[in-house]
């Protein structure tokens, strides 16, 4: 069966970073209908709209979306409705991606871009399956008000709300239960259950949902202590599944740990397995249209797309081998160059992985 592709490549380095990523999709032995359009300032440019209605179509048509970055800052004086950034989140919406997966992978070859000793990174390898459309950040009611009463009356408070539904608290936890038994079959939920009636009642689901997935090993740990191990001793968590807010601080922690913001993929994914697949960085205006942004997070991203979304895990496999071949090889694109490396371009990058491919 084909399998579906919309490709939205952005602005910034978006285009560069896609065009590479859609090259070693293609060069795969696999049925793939890639169908390309403009999103971010790309579509303001051309439709007037960082989403147009033809792009949010096809996006829902498809299988999956492969998307590079928006948010050049030649849009910045643009009214917030109409600035690239909004694409992303209309697409999360209107595809209801509510678990986003962030990995963190050091390569043992660039352990030295870590502000970590060498020995406690390299080889990380942890997932972050964070909540992405519940808690805090959505929570009615929120607002200002002024107090009535207390030690306080008389005085102006904000105030947001926290709260889970346990459908979404299920629907995250087979997420990530599952993601777990494909990888080594550990699973740490982290929340605050020792202050937060919110993370008491996640800590229960997530209790409930482990008995129907006996091959992974559930743990648990108050937001604060994983703060803590993360740079302790990062390479003791398998995957990690936390709500939206710790998860907002947790997966960008993790992802510091790698020092390397070029190499690191994502995902959203909604409850059929339709995803959104993007690099974890932005559009990196600063270095765009020099042919020498690092393509490997795009790539990755496209493994991951392969893995999650298409059902084509051996594919994934190679593309990560692949990668894994080219860092061996000692080629480096600007961001990871050290002495002793090889400077390549982004379509040199994108070359060496083709062929690694094969
Ligand atoms: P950024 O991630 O775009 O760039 C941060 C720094 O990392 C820059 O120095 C950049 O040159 C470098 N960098 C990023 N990706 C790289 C790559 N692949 N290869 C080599 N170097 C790379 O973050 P920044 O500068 O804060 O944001 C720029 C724009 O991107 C903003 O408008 C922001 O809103 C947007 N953004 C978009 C995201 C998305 O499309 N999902 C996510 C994050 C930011
Ligand atoms: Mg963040």
């Amino acid at each position: 069966m084909t399998s579906r592709i919309a490709v939205l490549p952005g602005d910034g380095i978006g285009p560069e970073i896609v065009e590479q990523a859609v090259r070693v999709l293609r060069a795969l032995d696999l049925d793939l209908e890639l169908t390309e359009a403009p999103v971010g300032g790309a579509a303001y440019a051309a439709k007037g709209h960082p989403l147009p209605e033809d792009t949010l179509a096809l996006a829902r048509q498809s299988d999956a979306v492969l998307f590079g970055a928006v948010g050049d800052w030649k849009y910045d004086h643009l009214e917030r409705a109409l600035r690239p950034e909004q694409a992303v989140l209309g697409l999360r919406k209107a595809l209801g991606l509510f678990a986003n997966l962030r990995p963190a992978i050091l390569y043992p070859e660039l352990a030295n871009a870590s502000s970590l000793k060498p020995e406690v990174v390299a080889g990380l390898d942890i997932l972050i399956v964070r909540e992405l459309t519940g808690d805090i950040y959505f929570g009615q009611p929120r607002g200002v008000r002024t107090l009535e009463d207390g030690p306080f009356a008389g005085d102006r408070q904000g105030y947001d709300t926290m709260h889970y539904a346990e459908t979404e608290v299920r629907r995250i936890a087979h997420v990530a239960f599952q993601a777990a038994a494909r990888r080594q079959g550990r699973l740490c939920s982290v929340d605050k259950a020792n202050v937060l009636e919110t993370s008491q009642f996640w800590r229960d689901i997530m209790i409930d949902v482990a008995r129907e997935y006996p091959q992974v090993e559930l743990s648990h740990m108050y937001v604060d202590n994983a703060a803590m191990q993360l740079v302790r001793a990062p390479k003791a968590f398998d995957v990690v599944v936390t709500g939206n807010l710790f998860g907002d601080i947790l997966s960008d922690e993790a992802a510091m740990l790698t020092g390397s913001i070029g190499m690191l993929p994502s995902a959203s994914l909604n409850a059929s397995r339709q995803g959104l697949y993007e690099p974890s960085h932005g559009s990196a205006p600063d270095i765009a249209g020099q042919n020498i942004a690092n393509p490997l997070a795009t790539i990755l991203s496209a493994a991951m797309m392969l893995r999650y979304s298409l059902n084509a895990a051996p594919a994934a496999d190679r593309i990560e081998a692949a990668v894994q071949a080219v860092l061996a090889q000692g080629l480096r694109t600007a961001d990871i160059h050290e002495n002793g490396t090889t400077r390549v371009s982004t379509s040199e990058m994108g070359d060496a992985v083709l062929k690694a491919l094969n």
